[in-house]
């Protein structure tokens, strides 16, 4: 007889009364102690535990069945069933994991498997096995999972058939759209002395000498988290990276990876680090990576936290390889990143851009005037009288010399090259941008300086 039972299981569901249970699970032991060997038993008995809700010992008897049988699906998928029942996530991940490739396709694996990716976190992950079985099974959803994947009332987008592009999927992020060209290099970003070190130490140094660093067991790239004013170079930097070391460059913006989907966002941050992966060696770079971490205590129990968790999953690089992705993230506002992001294996180098010192913004006004027309300019005086100036200040200053030059050129019909007197008047109009971060940063770095992380603000500051 079947009856809505009162075992450990959550949900009522049917199953046989508990007394038949106990009488059938001693009948199955004592049947076993006469022939230990008989794993269908054995498994029966593990499988009658499970319904009993003795969850560790049908573990103990699934084991022993996997023993003499290691390919039996049905008990490995009983495993992972207790596992799940114990709440050990990850111990049931590995099964399903295994069984999800080798064996044959199995709803029922499908769907503990996705239930169990999102249990541990890893909706991305989840929401492509949930959308696999409904490829497979489009006529056996789950409610549940149905209720968690989806925020509208629609289905995840049709994939029309299995053929793919080269690009990935339809509906995914394209390789094309993340791909950016660069043609820029070191040699086009003046100062940032210390930014540059520490890129090679993680990723030039690497690429030349792959024996050296694998035998210190070192790897070809890591995680770099570049913080300071605005216009100071952070993202310019990033982009002569991957010029620098002729690497692929992929710029992530927060805002392209988020998706009203449930899950969605989580497997477009899986797609970019699939993409970065493939075209290693590739630069990484998330830009105000903050609007990422920002919230985090606020959104842990919704959407924002799983992407969240994906993206540190990713960068951990637990299920995939790493190697050859430099992730340089970018942040105004370092105070809002959650300390996990500064994890040993994620952004374990933390490395302040301060606006450039004279020498750097003499060699800055140099780059940036190289195709520009002037004569006999003073660099040393204009980097002189620039102080706190940031390169996307001292770009400033060549354009308003440079418009000035034309109102003059377009008044007497002859262009005249740029002049130290243009620039310096160009200097003289505009007001470094910098300052009013170091107001915020200031605050931050007397206040919320933990474990002196801020001691370069205060010394940038003094
Ligand atoms: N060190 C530098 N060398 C050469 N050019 C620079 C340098 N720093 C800044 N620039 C110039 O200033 C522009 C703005 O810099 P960039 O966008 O890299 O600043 P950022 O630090 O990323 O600013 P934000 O915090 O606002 O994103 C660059 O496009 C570049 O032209
Ligand atoms: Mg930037």
């Amino acid at each position: 007889m079947k009856a809505v039972c009162g075992c450990a299981r959550n949900n009522s569901h049917l199953c046989t009364p508990l007394m038949d249970i106990n009488d059938l699970l001693q009948n199955l032991r004592e049947a076993l102690e006469i022939t230990p060997d008989n794993d269908k038993l054995r498994a029966h008995l593990a499988q009658t535990l499970l319904t009993a809700g003795k969850a560790e010992e049908a573990t103990a008897e699934y084991k022993r069945v996997l023993v003499t049988s290691p390919r039996d699906a049905k008990s490995k998928l009983g495993l992972a069933k207790a596992y799940a029942a114990m709440q050990q996530w990850s111990a049931a991940i590995v099964i399903l994991e295994d069984l999800h490739k080798q064996g044959p396709p199995d709803h029922d694996v499908h769907l503990l498997y996705s239930r169990v990716l999102l249990q541990e976190g890893s909706n991305g992950k989840a929401m492509d096995i949930y959308e696999e079985l409904l490829k497979r099974w489009p006529d056996r959803p789950d409610a549940d999972l149905d209720e968690q994947f989806r925020v509208t009332g629609q289905g995840p987008e049709p994939d029309d058939d299995e053929d793919y592009e080269d690009d990935g999927p339809p509906g995914e992020l394209r390789a094309s759209d993340l791909i950016v060209k660069t043609d820029v290099s070191f040699a086009d970003v003046g100062g940032m002395q210390g930014v540059k070190d520490e890129i090679s130490m993680k990723i030039i140094q690497p690429l030349l000498h792959p024996d050296l660093y694998k035998a210190y067991g070192k790897k070809i790239g890591g995680g770099i988290l570049l913080y300071g004013p605005p216009g100071c170079g952070k993202t310019h930097i990033a982009r002569a990276t991957a010029g620098e070391i002729k690497a692929t460059f992929i710029s992530m913006g927060i805002s392209d990876v988020l998706d009203m989907w449930i899950g969605k966002s989580e497997r477009n941050m899986h797609r970019v680090f699939e993409v970065a992966r493939k075209n290693a060696p590739c630069v990484l770079f998330i830009d105000e990576i903050d609007a990422l971490g920002a919230n985090r205590s606020h959104m842990r129990q919704s959407a924002g936290s799983h992407v969240i968790n994906q993206f540190l999953t990713e960068m951990d690089g637990i299920d995939a390889d790493n190697e050859g992705l430099l992730i340089i993230g970018a942040t105004n506002m370092p105070w809002h990143i959650d300390p996990a992001f500064r994890r040993p294996g994620r952004f374990d180098r933390t490395i302040f851009v301060p606006p450039p010192d004279a020498e750097g913004r003499e060699s800055i006004l140099e780059i940036l005037l190289k195709s520009k027309p002037t004569k006999d300019v003073d660099l040393r005086n204009i980097a002189k009288k620039t102080e706190h100036f940031s390169g996307a200040d001292l770009k400033a200053v060549i354009d308003i010399a440079i418009e000035e030059k034309l109102r003059s050129a377009m008044k007497t019909g002859v262009p005249e090259p740029m002049t130290t007197k243009d620039l310096l008047k160009g200097a003289s109009t505009h007001k470094a941008t910098t300052r009013e971060w170091f107001i915020t940063a200031k605050n931050y770095a007397l206040y919320a300086n933990e474990s002196g992380l801020y001691d370069e603000i205060l010394k940038y500051t003094k």
